[in-house]
Formats: structure tokens, C-alpha cells, sequence
């Protein structure tokens, strides 16, 4: 230190006196150690290096020492003045690492916890096997083929040889859209499909059609006024009821396994010449003579019918517009509603319409 001087001493102004710039220094030092997060510097900062600090203040008296005296004491508020401002940046350095870790291992997600899964819904029984049946057919290289619910009456019957006045369009309870002048129905089969087709292209022509049908059936525990169904045509050169027969087999045993058996028996249907009804051997009691008689799926038959189908109508394929001298053909419709509560032993129909989603879950996603 600089002997005294005669006219200004700087010994006597206080905060500039050797001491106390070291005890501003240390106290500078110590608040800034203590201080253990960013927020907490941030205050220190201000007291201790900002404008208003000690140590700034007595860096502004050095310009009232006479000169002689300001080079020793401006290195003495110099060297304080660095080492806080050196601790402090040191300091906060540490600290925001720290809180940063701190951070990191806060929001950090641990993707081993367990969670809570949201229920992740079925399909319908009824939407399953609508495809499972469409894929049977694509893989045998036919097409899905659609028709509109709400159908011209002409497509619905007229076209499928059910002219107005044949008995067996009274055997479809229908559904008819107002106006009566509109002629139009709530499709009661989805035959109209087959019309449709032919309509708008030429043979060959291989479809299938599931989809929903309408008849003013009362509901209950074996029929509803909304069901499903699959129609099928096949419209080439040189088919007949044997191509019928292979193809409705193949059908079969997709939907219900090998060993499935079909039994075709003679019947009527206005569209196709000639008709058959076509049963499965009972899947349950497979007409086994020790159980037939108690069986409650075939009750007591050994045989479930299955569908309709036939040999294409001249008639049909006249009125479609498909030379019947070159092209025949033959098609098939059974009902989808009854597959699923057969093969699911689901005794009430209306279960599959209900809405309930504890009926549709345990079917979960497949089939
Ligand atoms: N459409 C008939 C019904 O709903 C089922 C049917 C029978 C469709 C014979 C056909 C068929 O294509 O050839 O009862």
C-alpha cells in the first residue's frame, strides 16, 4: 500500500480501504456458494455485482482519489470485482447443470411402467364374417359386387322374373318406400344385385354380395325384419348345376371346416330353373343317429338348411340382357345371421342387433 497521502487519504475513505473491499469480496464470495439455484443467483448477482453493489459503488469513488492513489486501489476493487464476478460465473454454471439433470431425470419417461389400456373394441360378429365370406370368394378370383337398400321394385322382383302378379312375391313380406308411384322397396333379398350386374356388363361375370336385407318379419328370437345375406352369380359359357355344387362345397368347408357336407334338394325359385335348397350336414350332431333326436341346432333333421340357389333363368338373363343361347350360369343366396348364431350358440337373433357391446367384445377384432 501507498504511504499516506497529505491532502486526501485514501486509508480513510472506508469503502475503499483494503479490508473492507476484502470483506465486500468474501461476502460476495459466500452468497454466491450459498446459492443453489439459478433463481437464487440471479439475486446474488444483483446485490453483489450490479450497479448497486459495494463493490460497484467503491469502483466509482476510485475517480475521487487523487491520482497517485487510484492505480493501487483500482487494482484492489479490480481483483475483487474479478473473482466474484469469476465465482459467479463458475457458480452458475454448476448449478444449471444441476437443475438440468435435475430436469432430465424428472420428465423423464419410463416406457416399462405398466398403463391402464383404453378397451380397444370388437367388430361385429356380423361385419366379420361379411369379409371373411368376400374373401373367400376374392381368393377364388370373383368380385364383391354392391347394390343400394332402398332398390327399384323392377330389380327387387320384375327382373327376377317376379312379375307383379306372382304368388311368390307375397312370400317376401316387403317393405315399401313412400310414395307408392316411386316404386321402390327396401331390397327384401339381395338378388337385385344379380340384375344389376348383368345390367351394366357383359359376361363372363363371377360376384358375390354380402349385404343387408329387409321383411316386415316381427321380431323375436328366430326372425328379424333387418338380416344379412350373400348372393353369388356366376354368368360364363358352359356352366351348369355341377359348377353350382363345386363351388357352393368350397363354400362351405371355408365358412365351417373340412369335412363340412352339403345336401341339395329340389325346389322353387321364380329366378333360377332348375332350384335347389341347400343344407349343411348338422356341424353339431353331424346326424349322428345317438344324438340326432336331441340336438337343438338341427332339432332333431340332422340337416341345417342353408340357402337357395339354382340354375340361372333364361328369363332373368333375358331381361339383363345376357344371351341365354351363348351364356348360362347359375347363383346362390344364403343368410349370414344364421351362420353366426349357430356357430356361436347364440340362442336369440335379437342379440346381434341388440347394440350391447358386451355381446360384441368377446369376439374381439377377428373372427
Ligand atoms: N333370394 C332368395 C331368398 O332371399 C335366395 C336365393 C335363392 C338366391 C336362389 C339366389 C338363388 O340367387 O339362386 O330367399
Amino acid at each position: 500500500m501507498s504511504a499516506p497521502n497529505s491532502d486526501y487519504d485514501p486509508v480513510e475513505v472506508t469503502p475503499l480501504r483494503a479490508d473492507e473491499v476484502e470483506r465486500m469480496r468474501d461476502a460476495a464470495l459466500e452468497a454466491i456458494a450459498a446459492a443453489d439455484s439459478v433463481e437464487a443467483l440471479k439475486q446474488v448477482k444483483i446485490d453483489h455485482v450490479g450497479d448497486r453493489s459495494p463493490l460497484a459503488l467503491a469502483n466509482r469513488e476510485i475517480g475521487a482519489l487523487p491520482p497517485q492513489a487510484r492505480k493501487e486501489v483500482g487494482q484492489r476493487v479490480g481483483q475483487a470485482r474479478g473473482a466474484v464476478n469469476k465465482a459467479l460465473a463458475e457458480r452458475t454454471a454448476q448449478v444449471e447443470a444441476v437443475e438440468f439433470e435435475r430436469r432430465l431425470a424428472e420428465e423423464a419417461v419410463d416406457v416399462t411402467v405398466p398403463v391402464d389400456m383404453e378397451p380397444v373394441g370388437a367388430r361385429h360378429p356380423l361385419t366379420t364374417i361379411q369379409d371373411h365370406v368376400a374373401d373367400i370368394f376374392v381368393a377364388m378370383g370373383w368380385e364383391i359386387a354392391e347394390g343400394p337398400e332402398v332398390e327399384a321394385e323392377w330389380l327387387n322382383f320384375d327382373a327376377l322374373n317376379l312379375g307383379p302378379d306372382h304368388p311368390a312375391r307375397t312370400m317376401m313380406d316387403t317393405f315399401w318406400v313412400a310414395p307408392a308411384e316411386a316404386a321402390m322397396v327396401l331390397r327384401t333379398h339381395t338378388s337385385p344385385v344379380q340384375a344389376r350386374t348383368m345390367l351394366t356388363r357383359q359376361p363372363p361375370i363371377y360376384i358375390a354380395c354380402p349385404g343387408r336385407v329387409f321383411r316386415t318379419d316381427e321380431p323375436d328370437a328366430t326372425h328379424a325384419p333387418v338380416f344379412h345375406q350373400v348372393e353369388g352369380l356366376a354368368i360364363d359359357e358352359g356352366l351348369s348345376m355341377a359348377h353350382l355344387k363345386g363351388t357352393l362345397d368350397h363354400l362351405a368347408t371355408a365358412i365351417y371346416g373340412e369335412g363340412t357336407t352339403t345336401r341339395f334338394r329340389p325346389s322353387y325359385f321364380p329366378f333360377t330353373e332348375p332350384s335347389a335348397e341347400v343344407d349343411l350336414l348338422c356341424y353339431v350332431c353331424h346326424n349322428d343317429p345317438a344324438q340326432v333326436a336331441d340336438c337343438p341346432t338341427c332339432r332333431g333333421e340332422g340337416w341345417v338348411e342353408w340357402g337357395g340357389c339354382g340354375v340361372v333363368n333364361p328369363r332373368v338373363l333375358i331381361a339383363c340382357g345376357v344371351d341365354p343361347e351363348r351364356y348360362s350360369g347359375f347363383a346362390f343366396g344364403m343368410g349370414l345371421d344364421r351362420t353366426i348364431t349357430s356357430r356361436y350358440d347364440i340362442a336369440d337373433l335379437r342379440d346381434l342387433w341388440d347394440g350391447d357391446i358386451r355381446f360384441t367384445e368377446p369376439f374381439g377384432i377377428g373372427l
